[in-house]
């Protein structure tokens, strides 16, 4: 089998992980280079590789074949289309970026240039999720009516404000965390009319950033189908599920309490959300610690056992498919990145109905967007 060599572009919490997977866990796979501007040189140490000093003399190397992206979320777009400059294939941590305007032009020529733009969804290698999703499509619990997901908590007062607490450069909750939106979607296919209420409400001030920190976000579907989720900082009494109601069923992935329960005509089941029951445990025992389901890494921070697994899985997948196989069916949007964009599309509906004061259509966004875009 062809070995792959990858370049890495943010090494932080995250970008460090993937890096170490991709040398430690990967077969065939090997970091030749990172790029990061503040804290590069360990990983380049404890991998052996070279340490680039920008984004294009990483991208143009001729021995890299795919790039790894895990810089802060409004610094993804640069880098994919500088791999995308010289054939390089991608992968990208979420959000893959803070505009559908954005998502789209990265698509598009990721696609042009027959290259796989993998969006970092690392929810889609749960076990959990992923044995959730084959019950919904065997049709176990009936036609879906509506799902609900939280994911509140309480932050205090910071020493140091994270990027990750900036509008500007995370994009604030909803698209920091969309996992739950691009799950949620996932399973019910894309929102059409979208309204989001809510605001910064307890968070102000230079100790904090300046996201929202309640976010009550309601998603209309096809079919008479129905979503809620409500994100943010503001909950004391923090929750972090995912609910999805059926005709003739329900399933409750709780990723707080670590719980997932498939409830059919047959009765109700418990089933893992992680590969073991070690690993829940893990998760159980981390979150235990925590007001809800608001946790953020840092580059000092160490990835948890469980999230490790999940990214092996996903790393792998990248992998195996530069490799030659196939994408399964279920991941095709995650494999071109139009699942990624699609949950953007809708973040942004959402963005513009807080700021207007409106229901808005999602199509509206695409369309905006389809007159505008020349490539
Ligand atoms: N899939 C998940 O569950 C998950 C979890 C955590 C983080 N992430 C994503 O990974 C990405 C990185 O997050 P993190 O937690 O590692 O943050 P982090 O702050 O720990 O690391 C970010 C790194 O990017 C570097 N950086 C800053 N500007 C850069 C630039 N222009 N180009 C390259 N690197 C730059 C910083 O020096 C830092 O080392 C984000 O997109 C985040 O959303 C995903």
């Amino acid at each position: 089998m062809r070995g792959i060599n990858y370049g890495v572009i943010g090494s932080g919490y995250f970008g460090y992980g993937l890096a170490k997977i991709i040398h430690d866990d990967v077969p065939g796979g090997k970091v030749v280079a990172v790029y990061d501007p503040n804290n590069a040189e360990e990983i380049v140490r404890e991998l052996n590789c070279e340490q680039e000093m920008d984004i294009d003399s990483l991208c143009k190397r001729e021995d890299i074949d795919a790039v790894i992206i895990a810089s802060p979320n409004a610094y993804h777009k640069e880098p994919v289309l500088y791999a995308a400059k010289y054939n390089k294939h991608v992968f990208c941590e979420k959000p893959i970026a803070l505009s559908y305007q954005d998502c789209d032009q990265m698509i598009k020529i990721t696609k042009k240039n027959d290259l796989v733009f993998m969006a970092g969804h690392v929810m889609n290698f749960m076990d959990g999720v992923r044995k959730a999703k084959r019950i919904i499509n065997d049709g176990k619990i009936g036609d879906i009516l509506f799902c609900h997901a939280e994911r509140t908590g309480w932050e205090d007062a910071q020493e140091h404000v994270s990027w990750k607490k900036k509008k500007e450069l995370s994009g604030g909750h909803l698209y920091h965390h969309i996992h739950e939106l691009d799950f949620i979607q996932f399973i019910m296919g894309p929102a059409t009319r979208v309204c989001m209420v809510g605001g910064n409400v307890a968070h102000q001030g230079e100790k904090f950033g300046d996201e929202n920190d309640l976010l009550l976000v309601s998603l209309e579907f096809e079919k008479n189908k129905f979503a809620t989720i409500q994100y943010g900082s503001a909950f004391r009494l923090g929750e972090h599920y995912v609910k999805i109601q059926g005709t003739k069923g329900a399933i409750l992935i709780d990723l707080k309490n670590v719980n997932v329960i498939v409830k059919t005509t047959d009765g109700e089941e418990r089933i893992l959300l992680h590969a073991s029951e070690v690993e829940d445990e893990d998760r159980r025992r981390i979150y235990q610690g925590l007001e809800g389901g608001i946790m953020y890494g840092d580059p000092k921070t160490k990835i948890p056992m469980w999230l490790d697994t999940i990214m092996k899985k996903e790393l792998n997948y990248f992998h195996n498919v530069l490799q030659g196989s196939e994408v399964d069916e279920e991941f095709i949007p995650l494999l071109d990145g139009t699942a990624a964009r699609a949950a953007v599309a809708t973040a942004d509906a959402l963005t513009l109905s807080l700021n207007e004061d409106r229901k808005v259509n999602v199509d509206e966004i695409i369309e905006k967007v389809a007159q505008t875009t020349v490539i």
